[in-house]
């Protein structure tokens, strides 16, 4: 039988609304991901007021999950992770390239987010997709031996919906 990451390219990875059962599957990812990682509580609340919350799932396996908060014109991409095993295949690109599109059917007209200016690897993942910086924040970041400013993101996401429309 194939293990997980073989499913990779095989057409049974499914990007799908993240499920309460998800939580365990979604926590040791970010457990293993960041050294300052959401709770359990978290995710559980993000579900519960009804955040667009995703998982990419490879059969029955949580490989990467994406969180996002839609309101008053405004999406804020909470949280974008693919679990290490599974990560430079592009899962973390499907997810983002569905957040976006979700936020532009919701009719919102930009997108923010915040990512630490450290993680090389994720701000090239949202360059790639129209993100450009327009902010810092400082001292925004839990770090070891004290805090991190953040890279504010944005995306405008009208062309998109003309486009895409
Ligand atoms: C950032 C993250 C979500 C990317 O997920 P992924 O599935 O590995 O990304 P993809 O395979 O879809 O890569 C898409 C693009 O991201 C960039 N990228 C991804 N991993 C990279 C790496 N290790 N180094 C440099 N660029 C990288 C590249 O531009 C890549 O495009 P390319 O393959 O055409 O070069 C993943 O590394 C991750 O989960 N990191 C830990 C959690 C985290 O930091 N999340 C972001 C918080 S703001």
């Amino acid at each position: 039988m194939a293990t997980a990451p073989e499913l990779l390219g095989s057409g049974q990875e499914a990007v799908r609304a993240m499920r309460d059962a998800d939580v365990p599957d979604v926590v040791a990812i970010e457990r293993a991901s960041y050294q300052f990682p959401w709770s359990e509580g978290i995710f559980r609340d993000c579900l519960r007021v009804g955040y667009t919350c995703r998982v990419a799932a490879l059969g029955r396996q949580v490989a990467g999950y994406g969180v996002m908060s839609v309101g008053a014109g405004e999406a804020h991409i909470l949280n974008l992770c693919v679990g290490e095993s599974f990560r430079c295949r592009g899962l973390g690109a499907r997810l983002l390239k569905l957040l976006v599109e979700r936020a532009a059917a919701a009719g919102m007209g930009e997108a923010f987010l915040e990512v630490r200016p450290s993680n090389t690897a994720a701000i090239r993942l949202y360059l790639a997709h129209g993100f450009e910086q327009v902010g810092m924040r400082r001292g925004y970041y839990q770090a070891v031996g004290g805090r991190e400013d953040a890279a504010v993101l944005r995306l405008g996401l009208r062309a998109l919906r003309t486009r895409t429309s």
